[in-house]
């Protein structure tokens, strides 16, 4: 059973068809809140909103270890992240839709790993391609079968938050090679791979990064905020077909 987490914009999954909610108390504390479990298309999935029910925890504050750990200890077979990001690169524009393929963390103070002490031996896991090849590909007919234009391949920044980029941190960003920027990426992907989750991420471009595009003079959302729900809503139908469309995805 594949689990969606849902960043903002995605704090419910309005076709999935719920049969019931379940709180999960881990070992790393509470995850964002109960997972929810139902069907989509006839097809049994679960989610869990990152940023809790009443969108309320920021980006830092997320018990990262304690969402994978609840998903891992349901049985998922796969996490897809959707989230929202800023776009660095030129071509990218509000309202589009970008499979990342690789990620550069620049968050500090996050706890990253489930391999910290009472006695776990030191564990090094490999990230060389921190997304699952075949869940990315999954997601890639999904959107090709229904027509969903999907930007395939982008280096994702990690950056703390919850305040957004400076225009020189973006400039700094692009040198290092990023093409997209968001806050919840990692530790999120790097704990998945821990638990042998394979994990993919859908990323809708919100806004153009600071001091890019019509963000040069700074970045505002509300413009912004119908274009999202519209990508999001594109995402929600890719997601429906993945899941419920035994050709594209059982497992
Ligand atoms: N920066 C970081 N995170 C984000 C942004 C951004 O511009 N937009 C949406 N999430």
């Amino acid at each position: 059973m594949l689990a969606i987490i849902g960043g903002s914009g995605l704090t419910t999954l309005s076709n999935l068809d719920v049969s019931h909610r379940e709180v999960v108390r881990t070992p790393y504390g509470e995850p964002s809140g109960p997972v929810v479990f139902g069907q989509i298309c006839g097809q049994p999935a679960m989610f869990l909103p990152r940023h809790g029910y009443g969108h309320t925890i920021p980006p830092h504050m997320v018990n990262y270890r304690a969402n994978m750990w609840a998903l891992h200890h349901h049985k998922a077979t796969g996490v897809i992240s959707v989230a929202s990001v800023g776009g660095i690169r030129s071509d990218l524009q509000p309202g589009d839709i970008v499979l990342p393929h690789q990620i550069i963390d620049y968050t500090w103070g996050r706890k990253s790993t489930y391999f910290d002490g009472n006695g776990t031996p030191v564990t090094h896991v490999d990230f060389t391609e921190p997304y699952d090849a075949e869940l990315c590909g999954r997601i890639r007919a999904a959107g090709e079968v229904l027509g969903i234009p999907m930007k395939s391949g982008g280096v994702y920044a990690a950056t703390q938050g919850p305040r957004l980029e400076t225009a020189a941190e973006i400039n700094r960003l692009e040198r290092d090679g990023a093409d997209l920027v968001g806050m919840t990426g990692m530790p999120e992907a790097v704990l998945a791979r821990e638990l042998g989750l394979p994990y993919a991420a859908i990323n809708v471009i919100a806004n153009h990064a600071a001091g890019r595009g019509s963000s040069e003079h700074g970045i505002r959302f509300e413009s912004l905020d119908e274009v999202l729900q519209g990508a999001m809503g594109r995402v929600r139908s890719v997601i429906e077909k993945l899941v419920g469309c035994q050709d594209i995805c059982q497992r």
